[in-house]
């Protein structure tokens, strides 16, 4: 039997289009067969409330801002599910202006093209064939058949998508991680469009861990990416796009208008006559444990987007307005002005990764290097013409104060903590060395054994007066990938992973943080929280997912041994431990006490390193090198010569290569 799929325009509700179908169940993960056909079936939203879409500035346009596509028909069983979706591609195809003034990141308007009649947000391609659905093998049966290298039409029709299959036959665990890993995926009418985060059946509360994470999904859409799949990875671009533009409110108050969620999920909601609808139901923080914001998200999608073009070679999805819009609404928020006195971006506690109070509100390394990336990424990929030329210009303003000032001031080795050692305080002056009035006594003991002779990193967070001297991993390697560090910093990084490997691999990569708060540290730091206990989850727990990253980082800067090296004590654990979340204790040594199994970025993290390490070649897609036009850059005016000198120039001797 084939799928069924009908689709209409729906009226009744405005906020979703609906997928109905006569069973009970929804469509969930399992059925991503569906995606080979290269089709692309899409219940697209319709958008309501201008306040999402339109500024004050807008709203003249908003008369003219709905245009529904048309609606075409396909008729195909699924096991006796007939599904009817309602299509109306409204889109982001609206015009518009985001009035915005920043002092040196001056981009006055974000502008926005074109009104009715462009190209819809999610673009449909309904099937001809009704043979296509039916008939393919398994997405990854595709993948693996005994060819080295396939060319396939990708999602547009028109450009050609390699496939690549391993060179080699894959090892059992990465047979299990793939199938694990495809049965992690959700679909959305008929379509792929991310992956659960976790997948374990034994688990009775699976609180959000059934839903798709933006930041989790990243390296599974790596995995896909680099074995020539790119549709799953599109959809979920276009449909986290959409949500975007949500109405999203916390207690009636509306977050930021570029706001990426920090998860979403597919629900069925019961319609009369026993038939559901699906749709889209994104999380801005608002059920999130502890209501934290997820400022990680957008700059993850950027960074993915870029990513996306770079591995199939697709580069006209970028190019779309309404991805370009969603890029310059995501920079929007993060380039407004506010009270900051740096360049790095202010965020509250637990709003990346480390979703929980971990003491690392303020300026904590692993946003600024997410934010880092996300411009580099972003100055790639921005359309320049007279509406986008000012924030190309804050751009690139931002991305070289946000180097120096992490180089400058985050980085620290041995000679740098004598520095501080021995450092006077209470200095009033623009020529102060101790800057943020850093009492030498903030350096903790455990630093002064820990820190080794060779190497160094960049330190957690920088405040005035303090100093958050953990080691933060995922912060030092997307340092090490963006290069927002300089190249001595980034080899020295990892060095400094190699001299203290014990400590942050251990039994397995990698500590998410070193060390972990104890003590009266833990009680006033995390509020006592009893997950994140001395050595367990964010508090110095091992995160396997880091593995990616790391190896990422490793065949950056050539050392792609020590990444065989983590990988082969992941390899050896991962399956026989059933794939969890963490690991517990100081070396990593046993299942973490509340980790999920089945971790699909556990699963995704594995798959996408060895993969990587397999094609090096494309890896060095994924990275950035110095960019040497950066340095010179600066906007404050002062000439070397002048009564006042710069600042930056004056310590730049010190943090150049
Ligand atoms: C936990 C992690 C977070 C992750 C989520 C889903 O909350 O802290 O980083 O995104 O689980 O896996």
């Amino acid at each position: 039997m084939r799928p069924s799929y009908r689709f209409f325009l729906s009226k009744k509700n405005p906020v979703f289009f609906k997928l109905h179908h006569s069973l009970t169940s929804t469509l969930s993960g399992n059925q991503f067969n569906f995606e080979k056909n290269n089709q692309f079936l899409t219940c697209p939203f319709r958008i309501f409330g201008s306040r999402t879409i339109f500024n004050e500035a807008q709203k003249s346009f908003c008369a003219s801002y709905i245009s529904f596509g048309q609606s075409r028909l396909i008729t195909k069983d699924f096991k006796g599910v007939s599904i009817v979706a309602g299509v109306a591609s409204q889109v982001r195809n609206f015009s518009t202006s985001v009035e915005t003034r920043v002092n040196d990141n001056n981009f006055e308007r974000i502008y926005v093209q074109n009104g009715i009649g462009t190209k819809p947000l999610v673009v449909e391609r309904i099937d001809k064939d009704e043979n296509v659905l039916g008939d393919e093998e398994s997405r990854i049966g595709v993948l693996v058949d005994n060819c080295e290298s396939v060319n396939r039409e990708n999602l547009d029709g028109g450009q050609e998508v390699e496939i690549i299959s391993p060179k080699r036959e894959e090892s059992e665990v990465e047979k299990e991680a793939w199938k694990l890993l495809n049965d992690a995926v959700v679909t959305y009418c008929g379509s792929p469009v991310g992956t659960v985060a976790a997948n374990d059946p034994g688990d009775k509360m699976p609180l959000n861990y059934d839903q798709v994470f933006i930041r989790d999904f990243v390296p599974s859409a790596l995995a896909f990416l680099l074995r020539g799949e790119g549709e799953i990875v599109k959809n979920f671009l276009l449909h986290t796009l959409q949500l975007q533009s949500w109405e999203k409110t916390v207690d009636c108050y509306s977050p930021g208008q570029g706001l990426m969620p920090a998860s979403f999920k597919v629900r069925a909601v019961p319609l009369d006559d026993n038939k559901f609808e699906e749709v889209l139901d994104p999380d801005f923080g608002e059920s999130a444990i502890g209501r934290v914001a997820p400022v990680d998200s957008g700059l993850w999608w950027i960074i993915l987007l870029r990513a996306y073009g770079k591995l199939t070679g697709d580069y006209a999805l970028q190019e779309r307005v309404d991805v370009q819009t969603g890029i310059k609404l995501i920079l929007k928020l993060c380039l407004t002005d506010g009270f900051d006195m740096f360049p790095s971006l202010l965020v509250t506690d637990g709003s990346c990764m480390i979703d929980r109070r971990m003491g690392i509100h303020g300026h904590p390394l692993e946003i600024q290097a997410l934010f880092y990336s996300a411009l580099r990424c972003s100055r790639e990929m921005i359309v320049v013409n007279d509406g986008s030329k000012n924030l190309v210009k804050a751009i690139n303003n931002r991305l070289s104060a946000l180097s120096f000032h992490i180089r400058e001031y985050y980085w620290v080795d041995m000679n740098k903590i004598n520095e501080i050692y021995r450092y006077k305080t209470e200095e009033y002056s623009t020529e102060a060395t101790n800057k943020f009035n850093i009492y030498p006594e903030q350096i903790p003991s455990w630093l002064m054994d820990w820190i080794p002779e060779e190497g160094g990193y960049m330190i957690g967070n920088l405040q005035p007066a303090h100093m958050d001297f953990r080691f933060f991993t995922l912060g030092n390697l997307w340092s090490v990938v963006s290069s927002l560090g300089t190249p001595k910093h980034n080899e020295a990084i990892l060095n400094l992973i190699e001299a203290k490997w014990d400590d942050l691999v251990g039994n397995m990569p990698l500590k998410i943080c070193y060390p972990a708060l104890e003590c009266e540290d833990w009680r006033i730091i995390t509020g006592s929280d009893p997950k994140n206990t001395p050595w367990s989850y964010h508090n110095g727990g091992s995160w396997p997912t880091l593995l990616w990253q790391f190896t990422l980082a490793c065949i950056k800067m050539d050392r792609v041994e020590l990444a065989q090296k983590a990988i082969a004590l992941a390899e050896k654990r991962l399956q026989v431990d059933h794939w969890p979340e963490y690991y517990d204790t100081r070396t990593g040594k046993f299942i973490g006490k509340q980790s999920r199994l089945y971790q699909t970025w556990t699963v995704a993290g594995f798959l996408t390193s060895k993969i990587l390490l397999e094609n090096t070649q494309r890896a060095s897609l994924l990275f950035w090198d110095e960019d040497y036009e950066l340095l010179e850059f600066c906007v404050c005016g002062l000439k070397k010569s002048g009564r006042k000198r710069c600042s930056r120039g004056a310590a730049k001797s010190q943090i150049l290569v």
